[in-house]
């Protein structure tokens, strides 16, 4: 596959869209009333990890604030630095990127700059990942991870009225030993932690190898969610793991899926929501003769869509309006179709059926006045 294929990360424009990227050249959007509907409507998002929300601009303001130089002579030449072609090399970039991130502060400041963000999009509800085990590694105790985290949502939901919950995500090529301890030390602050997750690099790291980890967690009274990155190896073997052994609430990714109508008639039995970022994994290439779009092909399916942002300082910022926008472009979504989607968007809430009811009562009222 020629290598241009693959590039997504972005420098300072978001141009580079246009160019022949995983899902193919991205036509502006061409409904404006459209883009305006979907920029005024209620929304919520469930897969952003929150180190992929750190922009280039703050990385700098807290390297100052913490004594740390980095590598790039500014902005621009620190956004031009973000390019990768798979999942691999793009979170060598992400990882590096966050070791910016030391102290309380740091993390109260990432947390409410995504949540300003969002919540100037209309996000009334969000779920976001952490990953601790690479904070964990370079010293930073967990109270300040999670105490930063939970003050700037405690703040974002007062002074913003978005509300947010917290999910800690295991980090999947390091070691078992490593999560189970993470989760340890995560477990004395479960009250601000919503679930636990799988994330980063799924070669050679099956879900099964954090069975004890997730039973724990459930034991707990925490949900669970698993990436699924698309195109993995073994990526059925992997789905099927995480639908029948782990009994995971949620799917991150996860569009292999239909390619297994076996697989397809589980998700659908269990009523599993899937969070799919068109933006990173929106085509399946490798598996495929043919590119198949992600969002069209378990739309057809009949699944339960969602639509996040991922990592969006890493690609092209590009916060969930805009992702979703264009996912009605490039997924040929019907308005209909848009709608069920935002819909998911509030049933899937790990929340109470009520709250649940009042967002989705929200968004009707949104649609029906539109
Ligand atoms: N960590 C951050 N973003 C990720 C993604 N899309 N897949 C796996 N791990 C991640
Ligand atoms: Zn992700």
């Amino acid at each position: 596959m020629d290598r241009r294929d693959f590039i997504r990360g972005l420098a300072a424009t978001t141009a580079i869209f246009a160019l022949p990227g995983r899902g193919g050249a991205v036509a502006p959007v061409s409904d404006p009333a459209l883009a305006a509907f979907i920029r005024g409507m209620p929304k919520s998002e469930y897969h952003v990890h929150l180190e992929g929300t750190l922009e280039a601009e703050m990385k700098f303001a807290l390297a100052k604030r913490n004594g740390m130089n980095l590598p790039f002579a500014d902005v621009a030449a620190m956004k031009a630095s973000y390019i990768y072609h798979d999942l691999p090399s793009f979170l060598a970039i992400y990882y590096d990127g966050m070791k910016v991130l030391q102290k309380e502060p740091d993390f109260y400041d990432l947390a409410y700059a995504y949540l300003a963000k969002a919540a100037s999009q209309n996000v009334i509800y969000a779920e976001m990942f952490f990953d601790p085990q690479e904070h964990l590694k370079r010293g930073v105790a967990m109270a300040d991870m999670i105490g930063g985290i939970t003050r700037a949502r405690g703040d974002a939901e007062a002074k913003l009225g978005i509300r947010s919950q917290l999910i800690l995500c295991f980090v999947r090529d390091h070691s078992a030993q490593s999560a189970m301890a993470a989760l340890d030390a995560a477990l004395p602050f479960k009250a601000d932690l919503v679930g636990v997750g799988l994330d980063s690099d799924e070669a050679g790291n099956p879900p099964e190898k954090f069975r004890e980890h997730f039973a724990k967690a459930r034991a707990n009274g925490l949900k669970v969610t698993a990436h699924c990155d698309v195109d993995q190896t073994d990526t059925l073997r992997n789905i099927r793991t995480v639908l029948t052994d782990l009994k995971v609430d949620r799917i991150d990714h996860g569009g292999n899926i239909v390619q297994s109508p076996e697989l397809v008639a589980i998700a659908k039995a269990r009523g599993i929501y899937f969070t799919v970022c068109p933006t990173f994994s929106g085509t399946l290439r490798r598996t495929e003769k043919v590119p198949v779009d992600v969002v069209r092909a378990m739309m057809d399916a009949g699944l339960k869509v969602t639509i996040s942002s991922d990592d969006p300082a890493y690609m092209g910022s590009e916060y969930v309006d805009d992702v979703l926008i264009r996912a009605v472009e490039r997924s040929q979504l019907t308005r209909a179709e848009l709608i069920a989607i935002a819909r998911n968007g509030f049933e899937a809430a790990w929340l109470p059926e009520t709250d649940q009811s009042a967002m989705l009562a929200r968004l009707d009222a949104y649609v029906k006045a539109a």
